[in-house]
């Protein structure tokens, strides 16, 4: 996967031959926080007291040339009390964004604090940095070089290793159907990954005779599906270590098939995929930092197209697990490849626990609103904390959902086992959505997240330019690390 980086590199020194030098001020303070020694403190302030209102508010900078002729840049800290590794991660992306804006193309950072926060800082710059130009015939080249000062290496290495996670994910997002779609997206995971030590298995059309729901969604476009099994087997123990398992939607493009989606922002379905993408980059991730973990990624790849041959709503189709399915709505197709999906999972691999992530449904975007929160919806309680938890240290949030059999009956079709969508007006979608898969995970310990309204910004923020997000790989990433590894 092709994009375009800044150069960052951890020193124990200031970089001599860059002329400027970022530093940080706590709000209210009266002392700039550096680590070099070399900034003439007292000068800078003197500065900033007389030529500007600054003091030190969240993101705010401030820019001066001290007698040295050094460049000093000050960015504010926000409030002492309030400052963390997230606050640290977006004052990273805001340095990276305030020196892309002045076209300044070397810079040191010289900010005084434990080693995770000025990691965290340089990763912030890192994650920020991301441009996706593969198809821009003339490209900006990325030839920004950052300099953070700190004594530990490891840490940001470490972030390195996520972020690249992070990196292949929204380059997955970002690319256009007609180049990905189920046989170009699993040859791509098989590069990526297989290098990494990842095993991977790709089932073709072919191998998936039962999987009726799968492949019914695939029928009306000329694209095959594919299922993508990916395998890291890291853990310390042995091979027989029950795996968790991550699960996720890859509709490479949904049209919405004959219920067709109205052609008013119907572009934006290309990212309906984010789910699998997000899939692919924590076993990348956990794989590049030689987890010692067992994980298994499943992705269910296929086109939500309509030709002669698309399914039709009312159509019923037999699926893995063997229930029957009313398909009543063609455009509720990504729990349709997840029963497929998540019943194989957990019939071959009987994992300690199944997370699938999906693009879902559009009500989880009126619940939730963008990129703030995104749904969670579980069979258990210690899985749904867990997840809460991780989401909260990293700042992927996750808000959770109430699951009941009075939701579940309402999906009980008249003719056949279930139906995929509730009787209108029921309410409910994202909720209804979940229970649907519930159906299709046999009792294991599970838990499904709707990305819809946190996989793709509109606008981007401090860690993330607009576009794809990679919402998810620094979430799972945190909560593989603190409650599975061994
Ligand atoms: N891919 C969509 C959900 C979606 C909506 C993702 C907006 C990202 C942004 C999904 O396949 C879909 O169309 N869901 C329907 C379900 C409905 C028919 C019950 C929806 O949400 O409208
Ligand atoms: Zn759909
Ligand atoms: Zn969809």
């Amino acid at each position: 996967m092709e994009c375009n980086q800044v150069k960052i590199t951890i020193s124990k020194v200031l970089s001599p031959s860059f002329k400027t030098v970022v530093t940080g001020l706590f709000e209210g303070e009266q002392a700039i926080v550096e680590s070099s020694g070399i900034l003439q403190d007292e000068q800078v302030i003197e500065y900033i007291k007389q030529f500007s209102d600054f003091n030190g508010k969240f993101g705010e900078c401030f820019s001066v040339t001290i007698s040295t002729g050094k460049n000093v840049m000050v960015i504010g800290l926000g409030n002492r009390n309030e400052w963390n590794e997230n606050q640290a991660l977006n004052i990273g992306g805001k340095i990276y964004h305030e020196l892309n804006r002045l076209k300044i193309k070397q810079a040191s950072v010289s900010i005084k604090d434990n080693e995770r926060i000025i990691a965290s800082i340089a990763y912030g710059a890192l994650l920020r940095s991301f441009s996706f130009d593969k198809y821009k015939t003339t490209k900006d080249p990325v030839d920004m070089e950052i300099t953070i000062v700190a004594e530990n290496t490891k840490i940001f290495e470490d972030f390195k290793q996520e972020g690249e996670g992070v990196f292949l994910v929204r380059s997955l997002v970002s690319e256009p159907p007609n180049v990905l779609y189920p046989e170009s997206y699993a040859d791509c995971i098989k590069n990526e990954l297989s290098k990494l030590g990842v095993e991977i298995e790709i089932l073709e059309k072919k191998d998936m005779k039962d999987m009726g729901a799968l492949l019914g969604v695939s029928q009306g476009s000329s694209k095959e599906p594919r299922l993508v099994i990916m395998r890291w087997n890291g853990s310390s123990k042995d091979k027989e270590d029950k795996p968790i398992a991550f699960v996720g939607k890859g509709i490479t493009f949904d049209t919405g098939g004959i219920s067709l989606k109205p052609s008013r922002g119907m572009e934006s379905m290309k990212y309906d995929m984010a789910g699998s993408a997000t899939v692919v980059g924590i076993m990348r991730t956990l794989a590049a930092r030689k987890a010692k973990v067992n994980a298994v990624g499943v992705v269910a790849l296929a086109e939500n197209a309509v030709d002669g041959n698309a399914q039709r709503p009312s159509d019923i189709v037999t699926s893995l697990s063997g229930q029957t399915i009313e398909v009543l709505n063609t455009d509720a197709e990504g729990r349709l490849i997840l029963a497929d999906a998540l019943w194989y999972t957990q019939d071959r691999f009987l994992p300690k626990c199944i997370i699938d992530l999906a693009t879902l449904t559009g009500a989880i975007v009126v619940a939730l609103g963008h990129n703030e929160y995104a749904g969670l919806f579980s069979n258990n309680d210690e899985l749904a904390s867990h997840l809460v938890n991780a989401g909260e240290e990293v700042n992927e949030k996750l808000w959770r959902f109430p699951m009941s059999k009075a939701y579940d009956k309402v999906i009980d079709s008249q003719i056949a086992d279930v139906q995929n969508i509730a009787p209108v007006g029921s309410g409910g979608d994202s909720i209804i959505a979940a229970q649907f898969l519930q159906r299709f995970v046999n009792n294991t310990c599970w838990a499904h997240l709707d990305i819809a309204g946190t996989a793709w910004h509109e606008k981007g923020n401090d860690i993330c330019p607009k576009g794809a997000v990679g919402f998810g790989v620094r979430l799972l990433n945190r909560f593989v690390e603190r409650y599975y590894e061994i």
